[in-house]
């Protein structure tokens, strides 16, 4: 029996006792010390370097052409808004990850300027970004085509797209972007699993707020769970949520880890500023760590989750750090929500403020 075969033999016998929430929340102690570590590493190496920058690094050209056309079809099905929409728009792709076809597909539908905006860069050589490419464009329709070959030029192994309408900025964190685009740019946001991993995410706000045009729409992918940082290893799902603001703020402000921020805090930040608001909730956590898709605007009890599920909560629940502690099970049970949200123009905007006020 070879060494990894045993080691996975091990954890699967260790799983049942790994689950306990003191057990789970012991052993991710154990666990923080390396990621205390291996943050501090980032920081000080200035890592441009991310493990959460490709959603899916083992995907092959085929795999990640579908994974860019379901992630940009899913911004029109959650916000009713028709590709056409997108017509002489400006838009925003705010952490793109390993390839800019997402932005590309705005661009072959009409956007006339595109923004992809990243903190990390990607992780996937151009030489297999170039492969997505090629299979993105004999994808597209004759118009799309005739668009999209303005923008990019395919060489063998390499690419550069067309700066007056496709911008790549990288390095570059969103909380920052004003540094490089001016107030009111944008007509469309949007993100897929990004947000959660930005700790100043009241200043990311605010800066989108700042860069999208008034009547703008913004639609992020918001993903609550652990990224697989404890789930891994068979712990329970909200072990991460168990520490302290300061110490996880120590243990993943520089590697990109997931921020935590709680749904109704985006939601809160959003209304302040006198957003329509939509939210659809898309994933609930499981106790045996499946995925549940639901695309629904609220869970519902015994079809997306049941007692198993609240009482894994429960168990847990006297270790969670107090940002979480008092928010309801149906909440924290909400894997990863869609927001599709409306920026007000200025006159209804002061009035909302008025209003809240
Ligand atoms: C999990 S990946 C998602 C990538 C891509 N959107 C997808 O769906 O595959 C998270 C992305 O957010 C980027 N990111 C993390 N923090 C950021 C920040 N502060 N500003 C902009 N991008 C950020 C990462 O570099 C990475 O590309």
């Amino acid at each position: 029996m070879g060494i990894r075969s045993a080691i996975k033999k091990l954890r699967r016998l260790l799983e049942p006792i790994l689950r306990i929430p003191m057990m789970s929340v012991l052993t991710s102690r154990l666990a923080g010390i390396g990621l205390l570590v291996s943050n501090w590493l980032a920081k000080i190496k200035r890592d441009r370097k991310t493990p959460y920058v490709c959603s899916f690094p083992h995907f092959d050209p085929e795999q990640s052409l579908s994974y860019l056309n379901e992630v940009y079809e899913d911004y029109f099905t959650y916000s009713g808004l028709a590709s056409s929409a997108v017509e002489g728009k400006h838009v925003l792709e705010v952490g793109p990850g390993e390839n800019l076809g997402v932005g590309l597909r705005f661009a072959a539908d009409g956007a006339t300027r595109v923004v992809s905006a990243d903190r990390f860069r990607s992780l996937r050589p151009p030489e297999e970004q170039v492969e997505v490419y090629r299979r993105l464009i004999s994808s597209l329709n004759a118009a799309q085509r005739t668009r999209l070959e303005l923008v990019l030029d395919l060489r063998e192994r390499d690419y550069t797209i067309n700066s007056h309408i496709c911008t790549y900025i990288t390095e570059s964190p969103l909380e920052f972007l004003y540094h490089h685009l001016a107030p009111s740019t944008f007509d469309l946001i949007v993100s897929r699993a990004v947000l959660e991993h930005i700790f100043d995410i009241d200043r990311a706000l605010e800066t989108m707020d700042l860069l999208l045009k008034p009547g703008g729409v913004m639609i992020h992918e918001v993903d609550l769970r652990d990224h697989g940082m404890f789930t891994r290893y068979g712990l329970n799902p909200f072990t991460f949520l168990t520490f302290g603001k300061k110490s996880w703020y120590m243990m993943s402000s520089h590697t990109g880890s997931p921020n935590r921020v709680p749904m109704r805090h985006y939601f809160g930040e959003l209304d302040r500023r006198g957003y329509d608001i939509d939210i659809l909730k898309v994933h609930a956590v499981r106790e045996d760590g499946e995925e549940v898709k639901v695309h629904k605007k609220e869970l519902e009890y015994g079809v997306d989750y049941d007692d198993n599920s609240v009482k894994m909560v429960e168990s847990i629940r006297p270790w969670l750090n107090r940002d979480v502690a008092h928010l309801p099970a149906e909440e924290l049970l909400v894997g990863a929500f869609f927001l599709v949200c409306r920026k007000p123009d200025s006159i209804v905007r002061e009035t909302a403020k008025q209003m809240k006020r």
